[in-house]
């Protein structure tokens, strides 16, 4: 099957969104430790990094394909940076250490990547994943903040932030799929 920019596809595998506890069992790597919920968002944009340039660079057939997922990895370097300068700034070091966001972002990437992404449509389905996933662990890192007293007006803008610009993600990779 050809694939080209005016040819959109429907997915043939159902994306399965993840909803409510995606970070559960992630913060058990943190020893549920204050704040450790932002460590996990922060490993989840690691993995979102990881998966879209996998798939920018072995999409095939269309250029603009290849752009699409460059697209969708280029803003964030400079959101890991903020994100994680953030988390330092609030809680410490110890909450981006580098062997443990590994693990965590490990821990992501292979529940979303169990099976490897072949055509160009499993390619969207597992940007689309990890975009969907970030959206709910931001979401749910925000409700558990709130609910211990800890979510700053400040934090709150920048998780926002952080969503609004995934939600512009999804909505490229989303007319791709129509
Ligand atoms: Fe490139």
């Amino acid at each position: 099957m050809e694939f080209n920019e005016s040819q959109p596809f429907t997915l043939p595998v159902e994306v399965t969104y993840l909803k409510n506890g995606v970070l559960t069992d992630l913060v058990l790597q943190w020893n549920s430790a204050e704040y450790s919920e932002l460590s996990c968002c922060l490993a989840a944009l690691k993995a979102a990094y990881s998966i879209h340039q996998g798939n920018h660079w072995t999409v095939s057939k269309s250029y603009g394909d290849h752009l699409m997922f460059g697209r969708a990895y280029e803003e964030l370097p400079a959101q890991i940076d903020y994100f994680a300068e953030k988390i330092v700034s609030l809680a410490g070091e110890d909450l981006i250490d580098n062997v443990k966001i590994t693990a965590t972002q490990l821990l992501i990437e292979s529940k979303i990547c169990q099976k490897r992404a072949m055509s160009t449509e499993e390619k969207v389905a597992q940007s689309l994943e990890i975009e969907n996933f970030i959206l709910d662990a931001a979401e749910e890192a925000m409700e558990i903040l709130q609910s211990k007293m800890r979510l700053t007006k400040g934090l709150e803008n920048m998780i926002q932030g952080l969503m609004d610009a995934h939600e512009n993600i999804i909505y490229i990779l989303t007319q791709r799929v129509k």
